[in-house]
């Protein structure tokens, strides 16, 4: 049977450090959707994301990911991660790194060539992969997650550093994602492209505080702009 929801987290607690990141959160994202995680920097949408990939030690809770437990060997092909930083090898051309990334996900070599295309990095396979600027890098490191044939993609900050034309044809490219099926966790500062996502998952302080849809936000909130929206909920949330 299909299963309908391809992550489910019960009242998560995370602890870093010092910091209780995430205290009680609980959250369901269903197959084949786009879900922004938006909220300031420092709230836990990394550690979130980290947790779902099933690479964060948690204190208690469930996260649970296409029915199995986060991190689990079954999912290690079905689940593509995306760290903040590029986890690509700069001592390898990005023609290698993707090759290398294709032969652990079991893709084939004109994977390799699709990926390159969809993050516009056609023409640059023999460039050193260290030798290329910081949101050339960060594409390497989404192609490397594209080669494969994930069902479930967790983006931290797919699309920081990169011009408007680029995040545009990005979002495109998720955008397909979701509609062959898909499910995109995608955590972004940036409101515009809560915009484009089926639901956004607002947090603060490493408590959510919101997780509608868009035109939700804006009802909720009487602010058409989504940023605003934001900011009222915070403001509320706050108070
Ligand atoms: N390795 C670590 N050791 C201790 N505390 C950490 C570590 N990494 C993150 N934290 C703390 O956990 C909290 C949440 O961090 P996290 O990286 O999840 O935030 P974020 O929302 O992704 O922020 P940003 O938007 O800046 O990427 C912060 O208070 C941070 O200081
Ligand atoms: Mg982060």
């Amino acid at each position: 049977m299909l299963n309908k929801t391809a992550v489910e987290i019960t009242d998560l607690h995370v602890t870093r450090g010092k910091h209780h990141v995430l205290t009680g959160f609980n959250l369901r994202v269903p197959n084949g959707s786009i879900t922004g995680i938006l909220g300031p920097s420092g709230c836990g949408k990394s550690t979130l994301i980290r947790a779902i990939a099933g690479v964060q030690v948690i204190r208690s809770g469930d996260v649970t990911v296409l029915g199995q437990s986060a991190g689990s060997a079954a999912n290690r092909e079905k689940v593509a991660y995306v760290t903040q930083a590029s986890s690509v090898y700069p001592d390898l051309t990005v023609e290698q790194n993707l090759r290398y990334f294709a032969r652990i996900s079991g893709a084939d070599h004109t994977a390799v060539a699709q990926a390159l295309h969809d993050v516009g990095l056609t023409g640059r396979e023999h460039d050193l992969t260290g030798n290329l600027s910081g949101g050339q890098r960060t594409r390497v490191s989404l192609a490397a997650a594209f080669v494969g044939d994930a069902e479930v993609y967790l983006l931290d900050e797919p699309t920081v550093g990169l011009d408007p034309v680029l995040r545009r044809d990005l979002w495109t490219l998720f955008t397909g994602l979701a509609q062959d099926g898909k499910t995109l966790l995608v955590s972004s500062h940036v409101m515009d492209e809560a915009a484009r996502c089926d639901r956004v998952v607002l947090m603060r302080e490493g408590q959510l505080i919101a997780d509608a849809t868009p035109d939700e936000l804006r009802k909720d909130t009487g602010q058409d702009d989504l940023e605003q929206a934001f900011l009222t909920l915070a403001e509320r949330d706050a108070s």
